[in-house]
């Protein structure tokens, strides 16, 4: 008969991938975990009530941790961002978000960089983004492409969202090689 050995590291997040000094803490980096949730809301939705992001509530929080890393300074989150995947070849990065107080220091660069590695690993063949901030995408190489381009489940956040008959984000892709 089979038998199944529960593995401890997969129910708990991965253990940090940075550790670098920082104002604040020292810089951590890893996969996030269900006690990340109240923190990831705070930062997101405070962006959401600025109309720059869409809203997030604690169940889709939890049903989509897995998506997510969490780039801390200290106790706390100063960065996030998710990788979710649309079929076998195509990822999306969203749900990018550095706090206000921390921007300009490279967090964001530091988050997308570690998603493509995650992506690569997964045999991603491209990554997409939606996004007010196409200049901070063409930084990491990402290039301007039309909807139409990508996967048509992608559009899915767009039918709650406020603007879905008026939208201005801009849609950017990265080869992976
Ligand atoms: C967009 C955001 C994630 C950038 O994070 P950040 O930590 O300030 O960015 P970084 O310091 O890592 O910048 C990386 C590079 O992008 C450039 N960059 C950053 N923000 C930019 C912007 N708004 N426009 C153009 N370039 C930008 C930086 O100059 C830097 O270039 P360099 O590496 O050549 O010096 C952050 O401003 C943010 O959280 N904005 C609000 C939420 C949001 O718009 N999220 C995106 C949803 S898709």
């Amino acid at each position: 008969m089979t038998q199944f050995v529960p593995v401890d590291s997969l129910a708990r997040p991965a253990a940090p991938v940075v550790a670098a000094p920082a104002p604040g803490g020292p810089l951590s980096l890893r996969r996030a975990g269900m006690a990340d949730i109240p923190e990831l809301l705070r930062l997101i939705n405070a962006y959401a009530r600025e109309g720059i992001m869409l809203p997030r509530t604690e169940f889709e929080m939890a049903e989509n941790i897995r998506d997510f890393s969490v780039l801390y300074a200290g106790e706390r989150l100063v960065g996030c961002a998710a990788l979710h995947f649309y079929g076998p070849t195509m990822g999306e990065i969203r749900s990018l978000a550095v706090d206000p107080a921390g921007k300009g220091k490279g967090h964001g660069r530091l988050l997308v960089e570690h998603l493509l590695g995650e992506a690569r690993g997964f045999g991603l063949s491209a990554v997409f983004a939606f996004t007010y901030v196409p200049g901070f995408f063409r930084r990491l190489e990402f290039r301007e492409v039309e909807r139409g381009e990508l996967p048509l489940k992608a559009w899915k956040d767009c039918l709650r969202c406020p603007k879905f008959q008026c939208c201005d984000e801009i849609a950017m892709l990265l080869p992976l090689r």
